[in-house]
């Protein structure tokens, strides 16, 4: 792993960390936080590139979400708030976000990529602060809500046109995901005809 590398998959948890206080003051400010660390690691870093390299970076940062989203839902699960039906529910998210995990490790590895490796620790601002069932699925939903919008955000980006079907199944998964925990949070489960 590059130092490069390295940089951004500490940023992405960086933004995992602060993407729950994003959410108490708003859904959309996270959402745009995590659509723009995309577009921004992929168009604005300092050598852009092409192809399969440019496809395997574009993965290498789904996976750092997919590595993220595991994490954080390890702190969801053991945090003992969780029971019954919304323990089931998160073990079974956590359960798909590890198959988009490997999908991401072997595709990468398939296109002679190098998959970056998870954090050896991730922090979670505020992680402290969560102290009911609805604060984890609110967590859960911010996570999901914004990994939708990431996924969306790369699907023109990618040269092999054979991975958009892929990427764009793995977003699908992440908005059914968003909309249960909106469901288990007595909100509409579709707020929007588009997501974004
Ligand atoms: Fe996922």
């Amino acid at each position: 792993m590059t130092p490069t590398d390295q940089s951004a998959i500490m940023e992405v948890a960086a933004l995992a960390s602060g993407r729950r206080s994003l959410l108490k003051t708003g859904m959309a400010a996270g959402l745009v936080t995590v659509v723009s660390f995309f577009n921004r690691s992929t168009s604005a870093a300092p050598v852009q590139k092409t192809g399969k390299a440019g496809d395997i970076d574009l993965m290498n940062v789904a996976l750092a979400l997919e590595h993220q989203a595991i994490a954080a839902y390890d702190l969801g699960a053991t945090s003992g708030l969780l029971k019954g039906d919304a323990l089931a529910l998160a073990v079974h998210f956590q359960n798909q976000h590890k198959a988009h995990r490997d999908l991401l490790n072997d595709t990468i590895k398939k296109f002679g990529g190098v998959a970056n490796q998870p954090l050896a620790k991730y922090e979670f601002a505020d992680a402290a602060k969560i102290k009911t069932a609805e604060d984890v699925l609110v967590f859960a939903l911010g996570l999901e809500a914004g990994a939708t919008s990431a996924y969306l955000s790369t699907l023109t980006k990618f040269a092999t046109k054979e991975l958009i079907p892929v990427v764009g199944g793995i977003a699908c998964d992440e908005a059914q995901h968003a909309a249960a925990l909106r469901m288990a949070l007595k909100q509409q489960p579709a707020p929007d005809a588009i997501v974004k």
